[in-house]
């Protein structure tokens, strides 16, 4: 079905639309849409604006893990996600190591990169030349662009012309780096790039002999140079359990740690579980989860073959393990002060600065990752997830509380399914 004009209809037009032409007008489908409207006009009204052809909500269970104990200071850190069991798996290894000093965390750098993508059809002599000649007016032209960001301690850091003509014939690049304080800082980053190529165009028009064509500006997702480090240590013997001694556990802990390191379709997996934690937070706090997720994975692939963003080792009995990637994000700008939950989100976490909530976000990470492989190296996975499951095949199916204990009971030594679970609800 084609329409022209579809983002111009109401948003009740828009609805009538679709049950009309998709829907055979069910009138429960148009329920399901209406009863996610919220009551506040304002509220409603204020979520309708963030994107396009807006029908309703789409709700996903804000939840939150305590007991973190990061660089000193106790966190409560919210987390967004609909995975069962991701929630509980955080605030489990919080707790475990908070009694062990907690997550020491480690700021590297916080450099954002943008690019210029332009040809040159002349010499690569000429076009450094004036490169050279012309770089202060080129940064002169972005000056005005960068003053709130100097306000607030970021702004341009450099500006160089790097020749890609290798990869491409007459490709170039202006590259600029930037600081953006504690903005995730793409609309800045991008405002700047685009003036850039103008004046790199205007430039080239006036002083060059060869045509010079740009391409496009774009900031680049990937920070290899805006990275944070977050680790946790224990002595080995800590590490314990009733099945296992320490050496025993950290050593096929390492194990688990070392496959995903060298194989890559356990590298994916293990690097999906960090992001379970690393994305539910950055939703919670209004951050571009797409833009954290595509960097992450560029850095896991940084050697050519792709591995684990953490780490593990024993050294001097002491067991160490430890996540290092690339996180680009904000507390400031975007939806973090528009959106009323991720404005609450920094709030809880007492307001951090955009460091800060690095260090959080990927000791999230960190977190989700320890509880995954403590899992996998000992019952598995599927023991708590199945509790989940079943809590949520029984709200599925309306059990009543007496339902609900029975099959707690029934199923606490059993494999949980869907017929399983509607047999024995029947008899
Ligand atoms: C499930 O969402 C995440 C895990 O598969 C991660 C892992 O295997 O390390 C449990």
């Amino acid at each position: 079905m084609q329409i022209n004009g579809f983002s111009k209809l109401s948003k009740k037009d828009k609805i009538d639309w679709l049950l009309n032409n998709y829907l055979k007008n069910s009138p429960e489908a148009k329920d399901i849409l209406l009863q996610y409207w919220h009551n506040d006009q304002d509220l409603q009204d204020l979520h309708d604006g963030f994107i396009e052809n807006t029908l309703t909500n789409f709700y996903l269970p804000y939840g939150v893990a305590p007991n973190f104990l990061i660089d000193g200071q106790h966190y409560a850190i919210p987390m967004v996600v609909e995975e069962s069991s991701v929630v509980a798996a955080a605030s489990k290894a919080a707790k475990f190591w908070s009694t062990k000093g907690g997550f020491k965390t480690q700021i590297i750098d916080t450099v954002k990169i943008g690019h210029v993508h332009f040809k040159y059809e002349g010499a690569t002599a000429d076009l450094i030349q004036f490169f050279r000649k012309n770089r202060q007016a080129i940064l002169a032209s972005v000056n005005e662009l960068q003053f709130n960001m100097q306000q607030r301690g970021g702004g341009i850091k450099d500006l160089n012309l790097i020749d890609k003509t290798s990869d491409i014939p007459n490709y170039y690049q202006l590259e600029f780096k930037f600081d953006t304080a504690d903005a995730m800082g793409a609309n800045f980053i991008n405002s700047v790039l685009e003036q850039a190529a103008e004046t790199l165009n205007y430039l080239a028009t006036l002083e060059l002999t060869e045509p010079l064509h740009v391409i496009m500006s774009i900031l680049s997702n990937y920070t290899p140079d805006c990275r944070v480090k977050v680790e946790v240590s224990c002595p080995v013997k800590d590490l314990s359990t009733n099945e296992m001694d320490g050496q025993t556990y950290a050593e096929k802990f390492i194990s688990a740690i070392e496959i995903a390191e060298k194989e890559p379709f356990r590298a994916v997996t293990h690097n999906k579980g960090i992001m379970n934690g690393i994305d539910a937070v950055a939703i919670a706090t209004g951050n571009d989860f797409r833009a954290v997720e595509a960097n992450a994975h560029a850095y896991a692939s940084s050697t050519g073959r792709y591995t684990s963003l953490s780490h593990a080792k024993i050294e001097n009995d002491r067991f160490i393990f430890w996540i290092d990637l690339p996180l680009a994000v904000g507390t400031v700008g975007g939806i973090t002060a528009i959106h009323p939950l991720a404005r609450f989100s920094l709030q809880l976490l007492q307001n951090p600065s955009a460091k800060q909530l690095m260090s959080i976000i990927a000791t999230a990470g960190l977190a989700q990752n320890f509880a995954a492989i403590n899992s996998l190296i000992t019952s598995g996975i599927q023991k708590g997830h199945m509790k989940m499951h079943l809590n949520n095949l029984l709200n599925f199916l309306n059990a009543t509380d007496d339902e609900r204990e029975k099959a707690m009971d029934y199923f606490s030594d059993k494999k949980v399914s869907f017929n399983a679970l509607k047999k024995l609800l029947q008899r």
